[in-house]
């Protein structure tokens, strides 16, 4: 492959993907045939309302489960097909993630749960450390470097979680409901952040949330109903352009 077939391929193929849960002697089907590319750079909101198969679909995405058929591809790697390792060491190195309930480590400071992936990645500590202030200063927890998780805010916690999922500069960064605990204006903050990011690092980023006001920040929005994609439209207001 060339650089230039590499740039416009799609970062993410999902290629038919269908996701069943057997419950006893029932199955639950959560994701049908799902097709869906994403591009590098582009804010994907995956779009639904309550049990629509969103996080299904995020999980499936993301490697955290795999899908009863089908195949998802990052960057051509078909994640569905690595083993448990191979797949851990695949996630250190290019994926991110920002979750709903923040999942800082308790015992660890906001400098030391923000510089984490770069252990991952061989950094020195003094040098990932450094790393970790810096970014923090970025989303404005100057004055919150060395507290730990409890002494901290949702909303600071929060600014905590995106430092650390976007430190090692992944090449996908998954957002389940990043917002889903915080206030209006603090949301409104924190997906300015995301969008920041993700611009000024050309990074992916797949959102998912069941809030169309949050949804207006993507460039796409694919939206779920009980399994399906339903509509994968092109987002030419998006917030992110025009807001950050
Ligand atoms: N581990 C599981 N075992 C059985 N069924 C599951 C499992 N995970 C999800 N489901 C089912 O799959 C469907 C989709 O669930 P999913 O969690 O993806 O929805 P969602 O769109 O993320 O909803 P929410 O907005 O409430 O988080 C639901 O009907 C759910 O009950
Ligand atoms: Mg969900």
């Amino acid at each position: 492959m060339t650089p230039s077939d590499a740039r416009s391929r799609p970062i993410i193929e999902v290629k038919n993907i269908r996701k069943e849960y057997p419950i006893g002697d029932e199955t639950v089907v959560a994701l049908k045939h799902i097709n869906l590319n994403v591009m590098r750079g582009e804010i994907c909101c995956i779009f639904g309302t309550s049990g629509s198969g969103k996080s299904t679909l995020l999980n499936q995405l993301a490697g955290m489960e795999k899908p009863t058929r089908g195949e998802v591809l990052i960057g051509g790697v078909p994640i569905s097909r690595l083993n448990e390792n191979q797949l851990a060491s695949f996630r250190q190195r290019h994926l991110g993630f920002v979750f709903q309930s923040y999942n800082l480590l308790p015992n660890l400071t906001a400098t030391e749960n923000v510089a984490m992936p770069l252990l991952f990645r061989g950094v020195p500590k003094a040098q990932r450390e450094a790393a970790a202030r810096k970014l923090l200063c970025r989303v404005g927890l100057s004055h919150r470097l060395d507290h730990f998780p409890r002494q901290m805010s949702g909303g600071q916690q929060q600014r905590a979680g995106i430092a650390r999922a976007f430190i090692a500069r992944p090449d996908v960064v998954f957002a389940d409901e990043p917002t889903g605990n915080l206030d209006s204006k603090t949301t409104v903050e924190i997906m300015n952040m995301i969008c920041t990011f993700a611009r000024d690092y050309h990074q992916t980023i797949i959102l998912v949330t069941h809030d169309p006001e949050m949804a207006s920040y993507a460039h796409r929005i694919v939206t779920l109903i009980d399994g399906e994609i339903v509509s994968n439209q092109v987002n030419n207001k998006e917030k992110s352009r025009h807001e950050t």
